[in-house]
């Protein structure tokens, strides 16, 4: 699969709407209180789809990146990453969590943007753009502890299970010859499939299918990509084209690697997750 790196349009700043938060208040009136969570940047700085905030999508089925959390909100590294960068850019993050298929159509009219460990790729770059890429992966084969399965020529003909509108759903149906896919809206039950004998194979990324593997344990393995010729795919936040978010996404991307935030919530979700 071919990625290409998104060039950032720098595009000025609208002003137009920082005078209308400033301009009907009277000389003497408190300033109006920032939302939530703001820092000392104004929230009217941004267009979006609602004033002071960023809706984002995701779909909460893909630990260590995204789950329901024991409170029943979505949680993960992506949840977190995108509220530090909700933050920096002054405005209040609201998740949305819904199919993985849906979310790229949904971008600019649903929600303001997407962060689901979506990998950066030439078909969804003809509808949205990304940000700087912020984590690089690569999709993994599930199979069970007793399967034959090895490399690429094993999957031939195989019943492999995927989610839908994943990567993995793209290979296994462009690459992988004679195989019969079966897509899922949650990779989980792909897995559960694949235990009950439905699947011969699940192709996932490499982070959930590690958590798989886990919470499976002795009835699952998780098979390395380069065995099977996957190459690296990079991960992105996804965005209207020609936003003016995605120059302020990717610096506020940059100061929370600069500062150190990035590998700490890489270290709390993903790396003991595993
Ligand atoms: N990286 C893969 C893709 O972009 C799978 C992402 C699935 N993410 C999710 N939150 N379910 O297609």
């Amino acid at each position: 699969m071919k990625k290409l790196l998104v060039k950032a349009l720098a595009l000025a700043v609208c002003m137009s709407t920082l005078c209308l938060a400033g301009c009907g208040a009277k000389p003497d009136a408190p300033a109006p209180a920032p939302a939530a969570g703001n820092t000392s940047e104004g929230s009217s700085e941004f267009k979006t789809l609602e004033s002071g905030k960023l809706i984002i999508g995701t779909n909460a089925e893909f630990p260590p990146f995204e789950y329901v959390g024991d409170d029943g909100e979505p949680d993960g590294f992506d949840m977190a990453l995108i509220k530090a960068v909700g933050e920096k850019l002054g405005l209040e993050v609201e998740i949305q969590n819904m199919e993985f298929s849906s979310l790229v159509t949904a971008i600019g009219s649903k929600i303001d943007g997407a962060i689901a460990g979506m990998t950066v790729t030439e078909e969804r770059l003809q509808t949205v753009d990304f940000s700087d890429p912020y984590y690089e992966a690569v999709q993994y084969v599930l199979v069970t502890s007793d399967s034959d399965i090895k490399s690429a020529e094993d999957l031939v003909g195989k019943n492999i299970g995927v989610q839908l509108g994943t990567t993995g759903n793209f290979i296994a149906e462009d690459d992988i010859e004679g195989a019969t896919v079966n897509a899922y809206n949650k990779a989980v039950d792909a897995v559960n499939d694949l235990v009950n004998g439905k699947n011969d194979a699940v192709i996932v990324d490499k982070n959930p299918a590690l958590v798989f593997e886990s919470n499976f344990e002795g009835q699952v393995v998780a098979l390395e990509g380069s065995q099977f010729g996957f190459e690296n795919e990079q991960y992105a936040i996804a965005l209207p084209k020609d936003s003016e978010l995605t120059p302020a996404v990717n610096k506020a991307l940059e100061e929370l690697k600069a500062d150190g935030t990035f590998d700490e919530l890489v270290k709390k979700y993903i790396e003991e997750a595993e």
